[in-house]
């Protein structure tokens, strides 16, 4: 058997790049510091059914990533989402209706990396701490001690600032992943035993603390009792508000939420808050993927692109495509 190659991240950029290397025969090791894969697509059990808090569709305007999203379709992993839009700007709530086609993993947006995982090896409840590489090959060092390795070449494959810190053996590839500032979300579901009487499926917010909110049971798959709403806060206003206490945060949310949605809005029966400290890249980038191909270790994630769905599933792949190329 080969020297494995270590994947850091189980999102989708990470899952993005196991296939491509796992594809080309090669063997792939994933760590993944939370219980299960998905990252900022993720879905959060809770006590009203599963609950899409990160990522809330994604679009298509790749041919490569087309093909792969047809591919998921045909899987049962995602099915296009076609919401009744508005547009919340100066005080007015008005239906925006648009052309573009939107998608969404089924039943929850973490399908799509559960299935990309399938049975590739990977490492749950494993934070990698430290990588570092011995006369020949690399090794990792968990939170809790533990020295994993050895590894042939590493992928990390998580949000800029933790890869910062990971690539400390790469000086470059750590001061590229430093200039990135990512910005904070914070996430609210709300429940509501009665309907809302709305026709809104998802709004795009222009002004106040929100910046998007949309209707569980429209996304197909998810015909959920009682009804429920997934908010996000603006980038700023999260920033602003970034230590504020999770009940702080509901209240503040519901409150804009109930202001603009134009119906009755009851007391919620259940609600819920996530704060996703590093949600989106300030700016764009154009690196498909960060590579020091002598060392054998290479950066992939949204941050590389476009800080998308589409964006993060490209840049694992520019890394795969990286690293196969130099083993030739
Ligand atoms: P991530 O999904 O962040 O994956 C990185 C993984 O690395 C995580 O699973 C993390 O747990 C793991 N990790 C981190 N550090 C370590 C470590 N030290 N050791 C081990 N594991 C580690 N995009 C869209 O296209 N459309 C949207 O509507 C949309 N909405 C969004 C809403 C929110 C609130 C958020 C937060 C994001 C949204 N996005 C959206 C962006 C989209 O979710 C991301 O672009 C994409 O999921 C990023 O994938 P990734 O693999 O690059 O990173
Ligand atoms: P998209 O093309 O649907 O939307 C891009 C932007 O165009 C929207 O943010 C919105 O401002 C505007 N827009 C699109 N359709 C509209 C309509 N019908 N009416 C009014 N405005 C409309 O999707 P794309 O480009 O794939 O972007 C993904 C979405 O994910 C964006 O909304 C983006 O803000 C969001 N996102 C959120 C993150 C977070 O942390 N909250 C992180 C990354 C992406």
């Amino acid at each position: 058997m080969s020297t494995p190659i270590a994947i850091i991240g189980a999102g989708l950029a990470g899952l993005s790049a196991a296939h491509a290397l796992h594809a080309a025969g090669l063997d792939i090791q994933l760590f993944e510091k939370s219980r299960g894969s998905g990252g900022r697509m993720g879905s959060k059990r809770s006590d009203i059914g599963v609950l899409d808090l990160g990522a809330q569709y994604f679009t298509v305007r790749d041919r490569r990533f087309a093909d792969v999203v047809a591919q998921w379709r045909q899987r049962g992993w995602a099915a296009q989402w076609s919401p009744s839009l508005y547009n919340f700007s100066r005080g007015l709530l008005s239906h925006s209706p648009d052309e573009q086609e939107r998608w969404v993993g089924t039943p929850r947006m973490s399908a799509i990396t559960r299935g990309l995982l399938g049975d590739l090896p990977v490492r749950f409840a494993c934070r990698i701490a430290e990588v570092f590489r011995g006369e020949r090959h690399w090794h990792l060092q968990d939170a809790e001690g533990v020295t994993h390795g050895p590894f042939s070449h590493v992928l990390i494959a998580t949000p800029a600032p933790q890869a910062t810190a990971l690539l400390a053996a790469a000086p470059k590839l750590a001061a590229a992943a430093a200039s990135v500032q990512m910005e904070p979300t914070w996430a609210v579901a709300l429940a509501f035993d009665t309907p809302l009487d709305t026709r809104v499926d998802g709004c795009f917010v222009q002004e106040g603390p929100l910046d998007w909110l949309a209707r569980t049971r429209s996304r197909p798959g998810r015909e959920t009792q009682p009804d429920t709403w997934v908010l996000h806060a603006s980038s700023a206003w999260s920033r602003q508000h970034l230590d504020l206490p999770k009940d702080a945060v509901i209240e503040h949310l519901h409150g804009a939420f109930a202001e603009l949605i134009g119906c009755a809005v009851p007391p919620s029966s259940f609600t819920l808050a996530h704060r996703w400290l590093y949600a989106r890249p300030a700016q764009a980038h154009q690196w498909g993927a960060l590579a020091d191909a002598d060392l054998g270790i290479y950066a992939c994630g949204d941050w590389c692109l476009s800080g998308r769905v589409e964006g993060a599933w490209l840049s694992g792949q520019e890394a795969a495509r990286r690293l196969l190329e130099h083993r030739q």
